[in-house]
């Protein structure tokens, strides 16, 4: 039954790397957001066109480019996207919710989300704890409010960082692949002791499949380098790979009926329990693939893919540590995350909880959740 499965289980990811590699029939790649990507090379005029409508709000900021080299010419568009045409009406101020003339402007400006309310639009913080809040969002929307995002940098950053970003989503920092292949293996879910799984998503936020563009031959094979790595599959299709008898002597006696899902008792009787320290003489009715069970490790690598989460979500948010959002920036972007100058050294003194220190003026400086620097 094992057996059967794990051959299922391959077969199903060999149908979808076939489906992946196979040759895609439009001209162009489709696009993940709809503004136009940055380009490699542009006039200065240009770039400031971009930035002319942004700029008569956020008229302070760090680095227009957040690059220091100011030979890198690019608008804000070319980045977030949003309509750089739009100006903030004169005399208008931000002063909370009741700024009506100057919220239409910047709605109009700015990208809408699908999901406001989990934004908490139009705070600009980091939502703590937004799980996987990115893989439904609109691209658009993940490229306004972080441009290196992995699902939409090739358009924000791609022009000019390729071959980084192609770098960056195969490593491990954003695969997860070991953890995954440890777990896995260890737990009998997979007989293999090199990597399978990986963690990656489309531009969509769906589940993505990641395939070497060398195909390894074997003398790669023996050196570690993989032929492609296929997504986790879905905690609760994953029936458990091992069929112990119950592991501790005593305890509660489970019944041949199986509870339902989100129904645990059923047939309305008490739980039975074993007589303590009298050796179990029944074989557990727990089987792979049946009663609903899953594989357990399965649901938590699952978990830990969102509570302690990898390049391709935010970091968690909610306290010092975890300020961060995704992407090239979960590493390229500071947060004021350590008071410790041994740890942070010359950010220690910003505190630790992911207030900002940018001269944009539309940012507060006292939420958390906030970039250090643009
Ligand atoms: C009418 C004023 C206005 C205009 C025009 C404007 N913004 Fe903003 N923007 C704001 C304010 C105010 C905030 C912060 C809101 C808050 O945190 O309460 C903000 C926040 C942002 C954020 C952070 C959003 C998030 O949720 O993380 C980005 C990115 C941004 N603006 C980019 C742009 C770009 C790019 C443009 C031009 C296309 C632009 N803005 C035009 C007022 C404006
Ligand atoms: C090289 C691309 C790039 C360009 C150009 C760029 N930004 Fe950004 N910006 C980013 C990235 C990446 C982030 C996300 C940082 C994060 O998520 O921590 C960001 C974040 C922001 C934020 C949110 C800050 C906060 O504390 O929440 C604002 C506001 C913003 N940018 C405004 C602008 C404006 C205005 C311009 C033009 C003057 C601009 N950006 C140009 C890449 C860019
Ligand atoms: C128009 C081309 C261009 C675009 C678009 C661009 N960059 Fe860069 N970037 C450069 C260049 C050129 C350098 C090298 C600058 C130097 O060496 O001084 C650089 C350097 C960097 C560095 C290294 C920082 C440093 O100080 O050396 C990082 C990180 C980076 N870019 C991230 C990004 C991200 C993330 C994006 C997209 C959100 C992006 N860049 C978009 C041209 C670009
Ligand atoms: C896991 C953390 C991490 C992530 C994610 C990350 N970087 Fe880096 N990046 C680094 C570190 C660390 C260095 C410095 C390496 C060194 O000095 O040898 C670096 C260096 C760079 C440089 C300078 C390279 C050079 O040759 O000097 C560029 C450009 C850059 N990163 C761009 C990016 C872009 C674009 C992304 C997103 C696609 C990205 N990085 C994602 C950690 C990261």
């Amino acid at each position: 039954m094992k057996r059967l499965f794990t051959a299922a289980f391959l077969l199903a990811c060999s149908i979808v790397g076939l489906a992946e590699a196979l040759p895609d029939k439009s001209p162009v790649t489709p696009l993940a957001s709809t503004s136009a990507p940055a380009p490699k090379k542009q006039t200065q005029a240009d770039a400031d066109g971009k930035s002319v409508g942004c700029m008569t709000c956020h008229t302070a900021s760090d680095r227009h480019t957040m690059h220091a080299n100011p030979a890198v010419i690019i608008g804000c568009t070319d980045c977030h996207g949003g309509d750089a045409s739009v100006r903030k009406q004169a005399g208008a101020e931000y002063e909370g919710a009741s700024s009506a003339v100057y919220l239409a402007a910047m709605n109009k400006a700015h990208v809408a989300p699908k999901f406001p309310r989990d934004w908490h639009t139009p705070a600009s913080a980091n939502p703590q704890r937004s799980y996987t809040l990115l893989n439904r969002e609109h691209p658009d929307f993940v490229r306004f409010i972080n441009p290196s995002d992995y699902r939409v940098a090739r358009e924000a950053c791609g022009a000019c960082h390729l071959p980084v970003i192609q770098a960056a989503e195969r490593s491990l920092m954003a695969t997860g692949a070991m953890f995954w292949a440890g777990a896995a293996y260890n737990n009998g879910i997979l007989p293999f002791k090199h990597a399978v799984l990986g963690e990656s998503y489309t531009a969509q936020g769906e589940p993505a499949t990641i395939i070497n563009p060398v195909k390894p031959d074997e003398a790669m094979m023996l050196k570690g380098i993989l032929p492609n790595l296929f997504p986790l599959p879905a905690w609760q299709t994953m029936p458990p790979a091992d069929v112990f008898r119950v592991f501790e002597r005593g305890g509660r006696v489970i019944n041949s009926q199986f509870p339902e899902v989100a129904l645990p008792n059923g047939t309305g009787k008490l739980q039975l329990l074993d007589e303590p320290g009298r050796p179990d003489f029944r074989q557990s009715n727990r089987g792979p693939g049946t009663g609903s069970r899953i594989a357990i490790p399965i649901l938590n690598i699952t978990k830990t893919r969102l509570n302690d989460p990898m390049m391709w979500f935010m970091g968690t948010n909610d306290q010092p540590g975890d300020y961060r959002s995704s992407g090239c920036a979960s590493c390229h972007v500071v947060y004021a995350n350590d008071r410790d100058p041994l740890h942070s050294g010359p950010y220690a003194k910003f505190g630790n909880d992911g207030r900002t220190q940018t001269a944009d003026p539309t940012i507060s400086k006292t939420q958390s959740g906030h970039a250090h620097k643009h």
